[in-house]
């Protein structure tokens, strides 16, 4: 079956930017939407979103994107089969012909190669996850869920980004959400008794109205108790630094703290936490130009917890595979647009696996209504699942979905838990 028609259109994401919407028509009728999200902390290597520049929506229009879509990508793609998503990718990136998907865009690659995607399996009649799974025993994935957003996605309150946790004891994902709502909850409630509720931040957690990161770290272990769970057993907590958004060189400017910290500085830092709160994931814990510093601090901490490369590793097959030779982190953040096709993501997560590193697919602080995200973690069996925070319907559509995937017939072959999380056995 063919594919007949491709339509570009500008939507607006969760900040209310524009964005890139493709939508692949086969002769057979069936269609598939793919949506391009947005980053606001993102790695130097991700590939680039192509935006206008000038005055119009402070730049961020999205026209040539769109441009490059029905003049060069729609052409080349008619006629062709959408379940030959390698062939078709491969021809998104020969049509591009930059290295970092700059002359097209990545917004516009990725948008059009998760509407290929949606398109073959609706042709295929299959859920999405379902159809990428191949017959495979998958699972359910694992969920990180942001509770304080800092960072850039809260003009910088606190330095560290995202404050999250893990339902480490729940036996279902459906449990795990409710779980996470309590403690949600309880975070708000004490927020509030302390005249510090202030709306939330960019991915629907609470605003970090904290005057020391620590505090907004003692905020959470106090909600997980007062939801009434045991902190680390029931919930544990799960952090991105995103430390490439405040260190560059081996320097670490924490502006909260007020204090600059060197790379051995902020290890130790990272370190006195692990030993204080029921920590179990740790995403960017140095700069993405501080190799040295992610390898120093997966050989002191990586056999205890997560350490999560995401700025660092950017979802590239082969920047995974050095860090891997370098013994640099445990485990890879997946982002599909980082990658700027299915295939490219998909390849950076069958390396990492290959090399023993655990897997999270990712959403971006700027989403859309799209849920594809909880389909390839589930179908690529992931393990884990980080889509921000559990208010705003971009993030709750995801979190939705999955309870949704867990009820239906067919359902996948059952839940992760917390057995997804690098290190293996720990
Ligand atoms: P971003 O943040 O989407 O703004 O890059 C998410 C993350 O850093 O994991
Ligand atoms: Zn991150």
């Amino acid at each position: 079956m063919t594919i007949q028609s491709i339509l570009a259109r500008r939507i607006w994401d969760s900040r209310g930017r524009p964005t890139v919407e493709v939508e692949v028509v086969n002769a057979d009728g069936t269609r598939g939407l793919g949506m391009a999200p947005a980053g606001a902390s993102r790695g130097t290597r991700e590939a680039v979103e192509l935006r206008d520049g000038g005055q119009r929506f402070r730049g961020l229009d999205v026209q040539q994107a769109l441009r490059g879509i029905e003049r060069e990508i729609a052409p080349a793609l008619i006629g062709r089969d959408a379940a030959d998503q390698a062939g078709i990718d491969a021809a998104l990136v020969g049509l591009d012909g930059t290295p970092n998907k700059s002359r097209l865009g990545g917004n516009a690659l990725i948008a059009t190669s998760l509407a290929v995607l949606h398109a073959a399996a609706a042709q295929a009649r299959q859920p999405l996850w379902q159809y990428l799974a191949q017959g495979q025993p998958v699972q359910l994935p694992l969920p990180q869920v942001q509770v304080f957003g800092g960072g850039a996605h809260a003009g910088r309150r606190v330095d560290i980004q995202d404050f999250m946790v893990i339902a480490t004891g729940a036996r279902s994902f459906a449990q795990a959400m409710e779980m996470t709502a309590e403690v949600y909850r309880a975070a708000g409630e004490i927020m509030a008794s302390r005249g510090a509720l202030a709306g939330v931040a960019d991915e629907g957690g609470w605003w970090p109205n904290f005057s020391r990161n620590e505090e907004a770290l003692d905020t959470l272990v106090h909600a997980i108790v007062k939801a009434g769970y045991i902190p680390g057993d029931d919930v544990a907590i799960a952090l991105d630094i995103a430390a490439s958004e405040f260190g560059h060189g081996g320097r670490y400017r924490l502006g909260l703290d007020q204090e600059e910290l060197d790379t051995d500085g902020l290890c130790e830092r990272l370190l006195q936490w692990l030993e204080r709160y029921p920590i179990v994931s740790i995403e960017d814990p140095l700069a993405e130009d501080d190799e040295a510093g992610l390898v120093a601090f997966t050989r002191a901490a990586g056999q205890r917890v997560q350490v999560v490369g995401d700025d660092y590793l950017v979802t590239s097959a082969q920047r995974v595979r050095a860090a891997a030779g370098l013994g640099a982190c445990n485990c890879v953040l997946v982002k599909p647009n980082q990658a700027g096709t299915v295939t490219e993501t998909k390849a950076a997560l069958d390396a990492a696996r290959e090399l023993g590193y655990a897997t999270i697919v990712s959403a971006r602080s700027g989403e859309t209504e799209d849920v594809a995200i909880v389909h390839l973690a589930t179908g690529w069996n992931a393990g884990q699942l980080k889509v921000g925070s559990f208010a705003r319907s971009e993030r709750m559509a995801k979190w939705n979905e999955g309870i949704r995937l867990e009820s239906r017939t067919p359902a996948p072959a059952g839940y992760a838990g917390r057995a997804a999380l690098a290190p293996v056995g720990a």
